[in-house]
């Protein structure tokens, strides 16, 4: 028998899509990223090429971060991360909306600019109003010969390789490898963690590769929840903390590639509105891996099953029994520290996104109206 193989054919790698060959590929992006940028004992992080001074480092009096789409959620993460590693006042926002609300940046505020590409025409706007103000500019990109790193101060680069599908995987989830590297860093430098805490943090991180695989190896698991909402017109995504962080990403990726309208909702801000809009049959993924927060994120889910959502729940192994009681289905993910639990909630929003458009016989890797790079304001 004669198999066409082309070029393209040959890049995916006998993947089907590049969307889904780049959800595979998070593992070894999560290496990459974290190599060379942790020392030989493992419980120190260093940056080698970092510019940035300890003076300056102690200096800072607070955090922006600013990117545009899928970017910007890793910088709702990177804000939490900041905050709760540094106890920095942090602030993020798209590139969009900061350039023209007058941001008040001082010589001591550090700017973070986020992005895949390096070439978001806002996001490079942004970053040069920044150094205008006279913020000192990190950037974090997945490409270093960028407009976006050639400006920059600083760049801590995510090594997650090419990205060709619109849809954003791999370069989100190393961008959060990024910020947590970050935090630890500048954790290290003012001292706002001890030297056992940030080994503890270092080697739950060592351990995300194998988790993420973990998790791959059952994806057939997340394919029936995917072909039910591929039938509905409208679903919700809800959590708290980093779960919200999360649940905002998932619905920007099946909003990109299945064309499904979803919003992410904070799970505790749902009945202040959006409650009303639960009704018979409506799919809600609920984000439940917030350990402190988890009794009141079960106490939404009962909210959403009780106007007869079709709830499922995305938790951890353990917690998956007493969840089972009030929702329709569950996925679950390997334990991590709370601090790191997008980096694989999302993998499983990811695949659940993936397979919908799939459902939908949809070109998964080139969704209508998208482009990968947004060079145009
Ligand atoms: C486009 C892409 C998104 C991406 C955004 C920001 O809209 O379709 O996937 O998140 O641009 O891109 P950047 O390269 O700056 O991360």
């Amino acid at each position: 028998t004669y198999i066409e193989w082309d070029a393209v054919t040959a890049e995916k790698g006998g993947y089907e899509y590049f969307m889904h060959k780049e959800i595979h590929e998070q593992p070894r992006a999560y290496q990459d990223t974290m190599r060379g940028r942790v020392d030989e004992s493992g419980r120190k992080v260093v940056l080698p090429d970092f510019h940035m001074t300890d003076k300056q480092i102690k200096n800072i009096k607070n955090v922006q971060i600013i990117a545009c789409g899928t970017a910007y959620h890793a910088g709702l993460v990177g804000r939490t991360v900041l905050e709760r590693l540094v106890r920095i006042p942090v602030e993020t926002d798209v590139a969009s909306e900061y350039r023209y609300r007058s941001p008040i940046v001082t010589p001591e505020t550090l700017v973070i600019v986020v992005s895949q590409s390096g070439e978001t025409a806002d996001t490079l706007a942004a970053l040069r109003e920044a150094h205008a103000n006279g913020a000192h500019v990190l950037a974090i990109t997945n490409v270093v010969g960028s407009s976006i790193a050639r400006d920059a101060n600083d760049v801590i680069a995510t090594l997650a390789g090419p990205e060709i599908a619109v849809a954003s995987t791999k370069a989100y989830t190393s961008q959060l490898i990024a910020f947590y590297l970050l935090g630890l860093y500048f954790a290290q430098v003012r001292g706002t963690q001890t030297e056992e805490q940030v080994a503890e943090i270092l080697a739950a991180m060592q351990a995300l590769p194998e988790q993420v695989d973990a998790i791959l190896a059952r994806e057939e698991e997340i394919k029936g929840y995917a072909e039910k909402i591929s039938s509905h017109k409208h679903m919700f995504f809800i959590g708290r903390g980093l779960d919200y962080a999360a649940a905002q990403e998932g619905s920007l990726k099946l909003k990109e590639i299945s064309y499904i309208h979803s919003e992410a909702y904070a799970a505790g801000e749902l009945k202040h509105g959006t409650l009303a809009l639960i009704e018979e049959g409506i799919p809600v993924v609920a984000l439940a891996t917030e350990q402190a927060l988890l009794e009141k994120t079960v106490s939404n889910i009962k909210e959403v099953k009780a106007r007869g959502g079709d709830v499922m729940a995305v938790c951890y192994e353990e917690d998956a029994k007493e969840l089972a009681k009030s929702v329709d289905a569950i996925f679950t993910i390997p334990k991590t520290l709370p601090l790191l639990s997008a980096s694989l909630s999302v993998i499983a929003l990811q695949l659940l996104s993936y397979y919908a458009s799939l459902a939908l016989g949809l070109d998964v890797d080139k969704p209508r109206n998208l482009a990968k790079s947004v060079t145009v304001e």
